[in-house]
């Protein structure tokens, strides 16, 4: 069994992105701006939007991390998205999700500029990357096709089974996992809670991709002998034993599935850093297109 490191490869991807804002800053150019919206006080997504920012001032980009109160209402939300796409200073932002239930996501997401949409959560560019045209594909999607494109993971003809249709990972992975070229050339299967015979899906799967948030879920018996496990779920549990009182947790039964696997992601250290290093990427695209 072979694990997909991502945090090492995630490193990799952060030098990568430091050495271009070097030569940014050498020239004398303005260096990438990413603004994280967050409304509310969820602590995970504080957690996350923290590691976005942090991760930013790692590579050498500017950031400006936006909290509004859980109490903001839609019109103040669209409100200051509509700065942030003016703001000729800011070449990519995020609204972290979720949102509280007074505000509607997709109206949100709708109106951020699509030339600073550096989630790929836009219908315009997520309709691009259906498409093949270029364009900003989702951070965690992104993350996962890094991964596999690094460790030489053969996607073409084989059977990739995704758990989960979320619009930020399982949706955008099926597209994305079965686009012409690599990684990608793969026969999707995109499962969700209506799926009937779900073991029987994932015990045929070559590659098995897990978006669904629940700890421990995928068995050993779920999968066929050296499939290739990437596990993006990352759920907080009570943990009394550790400094934080929690312990993240994968959707993947660790212990025993990597005995089976041929290459497995940890969790933690697994696709969440890789999510973080190509939102990253994502700002630097946005900067280098960008008519500043
Ligand atoms: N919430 C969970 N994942 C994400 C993500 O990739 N982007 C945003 N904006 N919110 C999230």
């Amino acid at each position: 069994m072979q694990l997909l490191d991502g945090k090492k490869v995630s490193e990799d991807i952060k030098n990568e992105i430091a050495a271009e804002v070097q030569k940014m800053r050498d020239k004398g150019e303005k260096v990438p701006h990413l603004a994280a919206i967050i409304v509310g006080n969820d602590g995970a997504s504080l957690t996350y939007v923290g590691s976005k920012v942090k991760a930013c001032e790692r590579v050498g980009f500017e950031s400006t991390l936006i909290k509004m109160p859980s109490t903001t209402s839609e019109k103040e939300l669209l409100k200051k998205i509509e700065e942030l796409n003016q703001d000729t200073n800011i070449d990519g932002f995020i609204v972290q999700l979720p949102l509280p239930p007074q505000i509607d996501t997709q109206e949100v997401l709708m109106a951020i500029d699509p030339s600073k949409d550096v989630d790929g959560f836009h219908p315009e560019n997520f309709g691009k990357m259906a498409l093949d045209m270029s364009t900003f594909i989702p951070a965690t999607p992104f993350g996962i096709l890094e991964l596999l494109e690094r460790y030489n993971v053969q996607t073409q003809g084989k059977h990739t089974v995704v758990i989960g249709r979320s619009h930020i990972v399982g949706r955008p992975m099926s597209i994305l996992m079965g686009r012409k070229g690599f990684p990608g050339n793969s026969t999707v299967t995109l499962t969700h809670s209506h799926t009937k015979n779900l073991n029987q899906i994932t015990s045929q799967a070559d590659i098995v991709i897990s978006a669904l948030g629940v700890p421990n879920f995928l068995k050993a018996e779920m999968i066929k002998d050296d499939a290739v496990i990437i596990d993006v779920g990352i759920t907080r549990v009570e943990d009394p034993t550790t400094e934080k009182g929690y312990k993240i947790v994968g959707d993947v039964d660790f212990e025993n599935v990597s005995k089976k696997a041929s290459y497995i992601t940890p969790v933690p250290g697994g696709v969440g850093p890789m999510t973080i290093a190509m939102l990253l990427k994502n700002t630097l695209l946005a900067r280098e297109n960008g008519i500043k």
